[in-house]
């Protein structure tokens, strides 16, 4: 079995190792037009999928991030034979539904969740142990909402306390069950589904709320027979996958920085084109939309297995809301940049509801509230979510103070901040910025097309 303690097989690239921080002086608008890089929750499963297919799989518009990259270099350790990622496309030549190969060593998953969860599920059912690892952020994050359903169904799983290292036994039958997931999350269902072609028997998970339903999608566009009913989705244990296409639109969650920003500041209008806008990701343009934002989707017409759009977002003044909690999980990767909206808003905003925010990549809660409040933004950290005092006036013009930001290491915060800059008095300094590069490679130079005053600096 792979040791836990033993050499990693596959980091990609050592981000925590270079620190990097931004400046973002104040810019008072954005405009133009730009597409942001492709769907990581997508490209994670592309890849996963296209491994266990039969035939090639080609994937474009791929998100070579740190956080893709890991599953990449996990899957190839796994004996999968991938190329790329060049340009965008990586081609992975399938070995079929019981083609995997134990790895050399642990598998190391980055700052990446999602890989880690979703690998659990792929791998409880192998007939070879698994260990996997992942950075300091990853290692503190919850695994047994994974775990536990898996163990129901026959897997053998261990986690230390709940957490990373994860080592999965091998050789256990898996056999299907009925679960009801506690909490809404994709992850957790997207683990059972997959771990569900691998035991016997029909799975079947039902959600609390909708989530992301990128897995259903794509199982069914690899043939896998599978059945939603409400919120149940069932599908049966062995069905063979087999490779094709898959076109990755942009990712949403990097867009809702732009439309954020393009709310702020944009007055002659900001234009993000290809953004995927399946409805189970865009909570966030409700909850824009119930503020006042001024928001065109312009859907591109076709049939692909996930829908993309043009978003055009003009400025206009804001107001305070309360986001109807049926909103969050499909808006649940855009609090951070939301919470900046609500800052810039007339009035109060407030958020319930969303506890879950409190074990992302950092606690997106209280670190929201530590950087508002240095902003000189008064924020009241709830249980399960956040009341935020907007700033903003009858006319718009209220402004945030600057400073030095904490953003945890965490991808979202840091570019949350720096969509702030475009209603701050003066520079703002994001600390602890190397992971933007797990989601969002081409931030800076993006945000700097279309007017943000970002520069990053090692350090
Ligand atoms: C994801 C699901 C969400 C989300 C994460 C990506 C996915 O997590 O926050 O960034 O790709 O399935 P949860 O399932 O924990 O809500």
């Amino acid at each position: 079995m792979s040791g836990s303690g033993g050499p990693a097989a596959n980091r990609p690239a050592a981000n925590a190792a270079t620190p990097r921080h931004y400046v973002v002086a104040p810019a008072s608008r954005v405009q133009g037009a730009l597409q942001v890089p492709g769907d990581k929750s997508i490209s994670h499963r592309s890849l996963m999928l296209g491994a266990i297919a039969e035939g090639v799989t080609r994937i474009d518009g791929f998100l070579a991030s740190e956080d893709c990259l890991a599953t990449l270099a996990a899957l190839r350790a796994l004996g999968v034979g991938i190329d790329g990622p060049a340009d965008g496309t990586v081609v992975v030549h399938g070995v079929g539904l019981n083609g995997l190969r134990p790895a050399a060593a642990a598998l190391d998953l980055g700052n990446a969740g999602t890989a880690m969860r979703l690998m659990m599920g792929l791998l409880a059912g192998q007939p070879f142990d698994s260990t996997l690892v992942g950075d300091s952020s990853l290692m503190r994050r919850p695994m047994e909402r994974v775990a536990q359903p898996l163990r129901s169904m026959g897997a053998r799983i261990d986690t230390q306390a709940g957490r990373p290292p994860v080592m999965i036994h091998g050789g256990a039958a898996l056999r299907a069950i009925d679960y009801t997931l506690p909490v809404a999350s994709a992850q957790v269902k997207s683990a059972l589904l997959l771990a569900g072609l691998y035991a016997q028997g029909a799975t079947s998970v039902l959600e609390p709320a909708p989530t992301r339903d990128h897995t259903e999608r794509m199982l069914q566009q690899f043939g896998v027979r599978l059945e939603r009913r409400g919120a149940r989705v069932t599908l049966a244990g062995g069905q063979r996958l087999t490779g094709g296409a898959v076109q990755v639109p942009g990712d949403f969650s990097s867009a809702a920085f732009f439309i954020v920003a393009g709310c702020l500041a944009a007055p002659q209008g900001l234009t993000i084109r290809n953004v995927g806008c399946n409805p189970t990701r865009t909570g966030l343009l409700q909850m824009l939309e119930l503020m006042g934002a001024d928001i065109r989707v312009q859907p591109h017409t076709g049939h692909a297995a996930e829908p993309m759009a043009d978003i055009h977002v003009r400025a206009s003044s804001l107001r305070g809301v309360r986001v109807p909690e049926p909103l969050v999980a499909l808006a649940i990767d855009e609090f951070p940049v939301f919470f900046i909206a609500a800052a810039a808003a007339d009035g109060q905003t407030v958020v319930t509801g969303a506890g879950e925010l409190r074990v992302k990549e950092s606690d997106r809660l209280a670190a929201m509230a530590q950087g508002l409040t240095t902003l000189g933004v008064h924020c009241e950290l709830l249980p399960d979510g956040l009341c935020v005092q907007g700033v903003g006036g009858a006319a718009g013009g209220g402004l945030f103070g600057g400073g030095r930001i904490d953003s945890h290491g965490d991808h979202r915060i840091a570019m949350a901040f720096a969509v702030a800059s475009l209603r701050a008095r003066s520079p703002l300094q994001i600390d602890d910025v190397a992971n933007v590069a797990t989601s969002f490679p081409d931030f800076v130079a993006l945000g700097r097309s279309v007017g943000l005053a970002l520069q990053e600096h090692p350090g």
